[in-house]
């Protein structure tokens, strides 16, 4: 067994308003309020996340956003800083997802300047790696994952990396229904994790890493019964409170 604790994180992208957002907290707390054997984190845009403040902040669910910006406050227009969000009860935040690398045009510098922002301000950065299908099929997953971990972690003394999450969602699988097998999941959370090692020598063995890309309650045993892989970011469906919390009973 490993002494990890599990993490299941729903991404609700760019989904719901403030009043969907509450009758959700409401009735996922309803289903999930007694699980205390693995954390769970909600990752809402930022205009919910106030109110799942009020919902949220004293239950065992953690609050969690979708993005920050590294800086600590100023001429910045249109973005949140690492404070702000830990004014709204926030303790994870998602950095690096592919939707960000590939619309907004995210690159691995900007990324590991977030990472260490989040870390600095005490927020859990959950870091989302992945290689799309190019990738996959020429063969160079491993190798493109693997830089996207030491680019992004570039700088981070292992007392900082230990805090970290990473994701790995390989693009091809995101919304697609097309989940990566077990097996193929566990090989690249496996070659994360001796990524890490070289990086941080044994702290590696307490980083938690997830699997994300069409998790379904349906597959989730599968996959975290792997030896690497410690939870999930799940994206479509968490946006149901009954199937997220579905999800999350399939992964105790
Ligand atoms: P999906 O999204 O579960 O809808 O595939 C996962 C993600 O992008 O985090």
């Amino acid at each position: 067994m490993s002494k990890r604790r599990r993490l299941i994180a729903g991404n609700w992208k760019m989904n719901k308003t403030t009043s969907e957002a509450r009758d959700y907290a409401m009735a996922f707390l309803e289903k999930v309020g007694d699980v205390t054997d693995l954390d769970m984190v909600i990752c809402a845009p930022f205009t919910a996340l106030a109110v799942l403040k009020e919902e949220l902040e004293e239950s065992i669910v953690h609050i969690g956003a979708q993005n920050m910006y590294h800086e600590a406050k100023g001429a910045f227009t249109g973005e949140i800083s690492a404070e702000m969000l830990k004014d709204l009860a926030c303790t994870y935040v998602i950095l690096g997802h592919s939707e960000r690398r590939e619309y907004l045009k995210e690159d691995d510098e900007l990324i590991a300047k977030k990472v260490k922002a989040a870390l600095e301000a005490g927020l859990t950065p959950i870091l989302c790696v992945g290689e799309n299908l190019t990738l996959r099929e020429a063969g160079k997953a491993l190798a493109f994952v693997r830089g996207q971990v030491e680019k992004d972690l570039v700088d981070l003394q292992p007392a900082e990396l230990r805090k970290v999450v990473i994701a790995y969602e390989p693009i091809w699988a995101i919304g697609t229904g097309k989940t990566a097998s077990a097996e193929d999941a566990q090989e690249m959370c496996s070659a994360i994790r001796s990524t890490l090692a070289g990086i941080a020598g044994a702290v590696a063995q307490e980083i938690r890493i997830l699997y994300g890309g069409s998790v379904k309650p349906g597959n989730i045993a599968e996959l975290v019964a792997q030896p690497d892989i410690d939870g999930a970011l799940v994206g479509g469906a968490s946006l149901e409170a009954s199937e997220f919390a579905q999800i999350i009973q399939n992964a105790r």
